[in-house]
């Protein structure tokens, strides 16, 4: 394959429309197709949002800006990606809807085309022999949000092709991202090092050592993140984080691995973080600010 020239993005929650958005402004024609309407909707006004302050902040002309949105296009049907060169799949992290769809997109992508996945933290290598071309299947890790964060994770599972990688990497870096590589073991290498920590600060409340604020204060003056480990928690999705926590689990045997009964509990609340509107903080209440004193 000469250049990407058409991507297909499956699934259009908070990294799928990130991912679309950005290979979009990059020239590149999309796809986006999610089984949820409604989530094809809200993916588009966001899209459309983010675009608009870039723009409005000078860091993307208004012609990249419009060329972006006539290059993006949405649908239920997932017929529509047959004649991409690359289709990255985000959809929910679950191993069994993953490997449905993995097999459903070896039967409809084109001879060529490169089957990419956006998982935090599932085998590349289960992924990949769901489909007939295991050679074609590689793990492309945006983070979250993929338009402004720099990174790439990308995973080669264990059949991996050099020509699938070199392709990969070049389409990564043409989005303007530097590229680390990971070997196909649970976690990868960012989830494997980030989550254990913010597990750790579910189990840091739980057990009453701190409120979440100064958990989140701490760790943000003391150790210089951007973000409290609770805060990110909710910025990436507490049900994202329960899933690493049991492939983790699952995968590497160890039980530091085991999902804090509080991050469970929250999920199973429907506490799912800003994407609810409330995860361990509340942010109905408040508009435009974290609501840092909200109850547990
Ligand atoms: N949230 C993060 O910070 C983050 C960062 C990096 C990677 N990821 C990974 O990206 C993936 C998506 O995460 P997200 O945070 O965007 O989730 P999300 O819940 O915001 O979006 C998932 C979307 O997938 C759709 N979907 C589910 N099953 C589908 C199917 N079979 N076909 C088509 N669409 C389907 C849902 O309707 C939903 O719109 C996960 O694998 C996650 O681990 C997440």
């Amino acid at each position: 394959m000469a250049e990407v020239r058409s991507i297909g993005v499956v699934g259009g929650g908070q990294m799928g429309s990130g991912i679309a958005q950005l290979a979009a402004v990059h020239g590149v024609d999309v796809w986006l197709h999610d089984t949820d309407a409604e989530a094809l909707t809200r993916a588009t006004k966001s899209i459309s949002t983010s675009i608009q302050r870039f723009v409005s902040k000078g860091q993307l002309s208004q012609e990249v800006a419009t060329g972006a949105l006539q290059r993006l296009r949405c649908t239920s049907n997932l017929e529509e990606l047959c004649s991409a060169d690359v289709i990255i799949e985000a959809i929910v992290e679950s191993e069994d809807a993953k490997k449905k769809l993995f097999s459903e997109l070896d039967k409809l992508a084109k001879g060529s085309a490169i089957l990419a996945s956006n998982t935090s933290s599932i085998s590349i290598t289960r992924l990949a022999f769901a489909t007939s071309r295991p050679c074609q299947v590689i793990g492309m890790h945006f983070m979250n949000p993929p338009p402004i964060m720099k990174l790439v994770e990308i995973v080669r599972g264990a059949d991996t092709s050099e020509e699938t990688f070199n392709l990969t990497k070049a389409l990564a870096e043409r989005f303007g991202k530097t590229v680390i590589c990971s070997q196909d073991y649970s976690g990868f290498i960012i989830n494997r090092v980030l989550m254990p920590m913010i597990n750790e600060a579910f189990f840091t409340l739980y057990t009453g050592v701190a409120t979440k604020k100064d958990i989140d204060t701490g760790m943000k003056l003391g150790t210089n993140h951007p973000m409290g480990p609770l805060e990110l928690a909710d910025f990436i999705g507490l049900d994202v984080c329960l899933s690493i926590m049991k492939v983790l689990h699952a995968g590497l045997g160890d039980s530091k691995y085991v999902p804090c009964p509080l991050l469970q509990q929250y999920v199973d609340a429907g506490r799912l973080g800003r994407k609810r509107g409330i995860g361990v903080y509340n942010y109905r209440k408040v508009t435009g600010a974290t609501n840092l004193s909200s109850r547990i």
